[in-house]
């Protein structure tokens, strides 16, 4: 069963050197019963963070109590914060199907990213503001979805403070601040009639658009340049203030890029890892993410080629943030295709030596072991939500750029997943654009809540 789990080992000409740099990556190589004790651990930090105890994950109660039910009508804006671009949208519902879309991208500068919170906030509203200059509706009174894909502590569906910055976001002034009452300040400042109707996290938006397009959608995943995981839990379970109490289940984004942070994983981390973590934006911080998010994949691949080339089993350290998790996916579709040529010239360029075939076939195998990690450790989470969910059948509906363009992780996935999971249902969804339509659809959610409360 174990050996299920194994990535093939290297093969090359030269026996004793694949055997050599497969004992370097051995502690990237996790069995079968490692990561079922990790499934372990996932569960009780699950258990300890609903129930308020100490836990590295957050679990934190969303306040949507329900998915889309094909009555979401409206013109909606909805603003996607988190990821590389932030996006500004409009979108329009009938009947819970989107019929109109306009997007404008805008880019957040090294400045915005690691300034004052006040800063970035006030360019979010002038971005909106020109969004709807360019629409010509900057005097029309419109609800928003605002997609803060950023642990939050939520007090209700539309409010919520800021835990910490992740990903490439260290702004100060911000911890403990209402991020839907800033972006509204500042928007009321700019003399808009824009409301912020909802606050919300990618995943939960992915799983709410899901929803729309399936109704079996209960899970919601992220594996982009971060990676995240929401599901509907039953809504007894989780803290709750305010009213909806008696809904029957409730979107719990569980924030599982920190899982881990409190030392309970402290047994599969490698000095690869550690170096990364060293020299990321925040470091001791979300180092499961760190395994996983595509921000982090080429930083990983670097550091291990980097490690052995101080072995003598490659030609050279890559150069700093000089391979991407764009060349980790390059790496695996080539491997797939049986070539090395382009491997090789990356390779060259990233290390400034010359690299040749069996070097390119090297980095090909470490890409394939930490790709494979990364699937394995993604899958476990949601083996242990699909467990724990124990429905008939759950559909997963993921978004994010390395789900999307790496050539192999869905089928690991696919493959992990019923590996943890055996009794339990599934299907992988490819979601489109969570943090638009599902902020869209949210909102409309929220309005009906809304009016029907008294
Ligand atoms: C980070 C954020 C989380 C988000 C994920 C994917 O983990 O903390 O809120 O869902 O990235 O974007």
């Amino acid at each position: 069963w174990d050996e299920q789990f194994l990535p093939p080992p290297l093969q090359l000409d030269d026996k004793a050197l694949a055997i050599k740099v497969d004992y370097r990556l051995s502690g990237l190589m996790l069995c079968g019963s490692t990561l079922r004790h990790v499934g372990e651990i996932f569960l009780r930090e699950i258990e300890n963070g609903l129930a308020e105890r100490a836990s590295s994950l957050q679990m934190e109660n969303t306040y949507i109590p329900e998915l889309p039910d094909g009555t979401e009508e409206g013109v909606f804006l909805a603003l996607d914060l988190g990821g590389t671009n932030f996006r500004v949208l409009l979108l329009e519902l009938q009947a819970g199907q989107l019929v109109r879309e306009d997007v404008k991208q805008y880019h957040i500068s090294d400045a915005l990213r690691l300034g004052p919170g006040e800063d970035l906030f006030n360019f979010l509203a002038d971005c909106v503001l020109d969004f709807l200059q360019s629409e010509g509706m900057e005097d029309d009174e419109l609800s928003l979805g605002f997609t803060f894909s950023f642990p939050m502590r939520h007090h209700s569906i539309s409010s919520g403070e800021l835990i910490t910055w992740t990903k490439s976001f260290k702004c100060g002034g911000m911890s403990g601040v209402n991020v839907a009452g800033l972006l509204q300040r500042c928007l009321r400042a700019r003399g808009l009639r824009v409301t912020v109707q909802v606050l919300l996290n990618d995943t939960t938006g992915t799983l709410v658009a899901g929803a729309q397009a399936d109704p079996d959608v209960a899970i919601g995943v992220i594996l982009g340049t971060g990676s995240n995981g929401c599901y509907m839990e039953r809504a007894e379970r989780v803290h709750w203030e305010g009213p909806h109490k008696r809904a029957r289940d409730v979107c719990v984004d569980v924030e599982w890029g920190a899982f881990g942070d409190n030392g309970c994983l402290d047994f599969i981390r490698t000095e690869f890892d550690k170096e990364v973590d060293d020299n990321s934006l925040l470091a001791t911080s979300f180092t499961f993410e760190k395994y996983i998010g595509g921000k982090y994949l080429g930083e990983l691949l670097s550091a291990v080629l980097g490690g052995l080339a101080r072995d003598g089993l490659f030609p050279a350290p890559p150069a700093r943030a000089s391979l991407l998790s764009a060349h980790v996916s390059q790496f695996e579709e080539e491997n797939i295709s049986g070539a090395w040529e382009r491997t090789a010239e990356a390779l060259h360029d990233a290390c400034g030596a010359p690299v040749g075939r069996t070097d390119a076939l090297i980095a090909q195998h470490v890409a394939r072991v930490i790709s494979n990690r990364a699937a394995q450790l993604v899958s476990v989470c949601i083996a242990t939500l699909l467990r724990r969910m124990s429905r008939p059948h759950v559909a997963v509906a993921v978004d994010g750029s390395v789900f999307k363009r790496h050539p192999r992780i869905r089928s690991l996935m696919d493959k992990y997943i019923a590996l943890l999971a055996p009794h339990h249902r599934f299907t992988l969804k490819g979601a489109e654009d969570g943090s638009g339509k599902g902020s869209a659809l949210t909102a409309a959610i929220a309005a009906r809540l809304a009016a029907r409360s008294p």
